[in-house]
């Protein structure tokens, strides 16, 4: 027999309470959003772990005033949608990100459920039966960052290199450069070993340790000292901008996922080589920053939205296909110590290898609820 499922008036999540109240992140108990127009109510199955949500809980940089609930990658099942959705419905298994301006779905219940988040239509996508909810939950911020990154900017053929392959952002660009996009070669780097087969297994057909080896000297020679066509650094590391920008050829890109050289640390700006190196190079410098489309709404033209849909509806496919295919490392129950732990590790940039995903509802998650064919009668 079918189950109802009737929506609370609050639940618990996990999030900060105090304005740049930091990690630890704590139990918020909040009402479950109304879906507005454009809008979807997704009960949450699985969600994952991202950097942003450790960086929002520090220096709330949207301007949120708490208390505000983390966890923006959402899979699960749609409970309730507003007036203009047309594309999903009530019962259908999705995947979505939720908005950065609202809430997202961890719950603090330890994976027995009860978390609910509000995301808009073009960023909700129906989910193929043959992906996996924990699979799902993986991709929608990391995959979005590595599309808006390269979309438009690499060619079949080019040479690519892409540091970081075995992190979130970093093992999926991988994919996507090499079996999507069909890039001739793709070099990666990591410094763990675990971290080089990560990209490794990815597609890169070059993976350099970027602690031990000098990554310019060796891509210079893979490459006749002409350089890659495109850098795609999705690392925020400063110094390791510096010396991914020296491997860019002659009228080459680089492009930097975030607000760029000199201001990674959002507190202050400091002075970078980059744009000299780059200029030297002839070289294009292209920021890639999905946030500003959350912190201006405003710019939230059809254009972008487009944008937004066309990476969904790739994710799906490309999932289904095999061509981008999440690794997760570790599959943790949504408590407000478990999440803790994941996020002090990926801000110590120290043992998270490709995703982490939380099981906010364990039931939902194993369950075939909302896995129902996409081909509608
Ligand atoms: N603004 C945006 O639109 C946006 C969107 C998504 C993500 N981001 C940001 O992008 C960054 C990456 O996110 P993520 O989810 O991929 O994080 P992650 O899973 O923690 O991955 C970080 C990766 O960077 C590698 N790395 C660190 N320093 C490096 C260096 N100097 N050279 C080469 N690789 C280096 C690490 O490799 P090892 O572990 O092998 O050392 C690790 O694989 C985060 O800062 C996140 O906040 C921004």
């Amino acid at each position: 027999m079918k189950q109802t499922h009737t929506t609370p008036e609050k639940f618990v999540g996990v999030g900060y309470t105090r304005d740049r109240a930091g990690l630890p992140l704590e139990a918020v108990r909040i009402p479950v959003p109304q879906p507005t127009a454009n809008q979807v109510l997704i009960r949450v199955a699985s969600s994952s772990l991202n950097p942003l949500e450790y960086k929002l809980a520090e220096l709330n940089f949207m301007g949120r005033t708490p208390p505000v609930v983390l966890g923006f990658d959402l899979a699960g099942v749609v409970v309730d949608v507003g007036h203009d959705v047309s594309h999903v419905a009530v019962g259908d298994a999705v995947v979505a990100m939720a908005d950065l301006n609202g809430d997202g779905g961890w719950s603090a219940t330890g994976g027995s459920g009860g978390a609910y988040a509000v995301a808009r239509q073009f960023l909700t996508v129906r989910k193929p039966p043959s992906l996996s909810f924990r699979d799902a939950a993986a991709l929608p911020m990391c995959f979005l960052s590595a599309f808006a990154g390269l979309n438009g900017a690499i060619q079949a053929g080019d040479t690519i290199y892409i540091p970081g392959g075995g992190g979130g952002v970093g093992h999926l660009a991988v994919q996507m450069a090499a079996r999507a996009f069909e890039a001739r070669t793709v070099i990666s780097s990591g410094s763990r070993p675990q971290s080089i087969a990560l990209a490794q297994q990815s597609g890169a057909h070059f993976v350099f340790d970027y602690k031990r080896d000098d990554i310019a000297t060796e891509i210079a020679e893979l490459t006749n000292g002409r350089g890659v066509d495109l850098v795609f650094d999705a690392t925020y590391s400063e110094q390791g901008f510096a010396e991914t920008a020296k491997t860019v050829r002659r009228g080459g890109s680089w492009i930097v996922l975030g607000v760029g050289p000199g201001k990674t640390s959002r507190l202050a700006e400091s002075p970078s080589p980059v744009d000299a190196i780059l200029a030297e190079r002839g070289a294009r410098h292209v920021n890639i920053n999905l946030l500003r489309y959350f912190a201006e709404p405003a710019t939230l033209d059809s254009q972008a939205r487009g944008f937004f849909e066309r990476g969904m509806d790739l994710a799906m496919e490309w999932a289904t296909r095999g061509l981008v295919i999440p690794y997760v490392s570790q599959t943790v129950d949504s408590t407000v110590e478990a999440i803790n732990t994941g996020l002090r590790s990926l801000k110590a940039g120290s043992g998270v290898l490709g995703k982490v995903v939380v099981t906010v509802d364990r039931n939902l998650a194993a369950g075939s609820e909302g896995n129902r064919p996409i081909a509608r009668t």
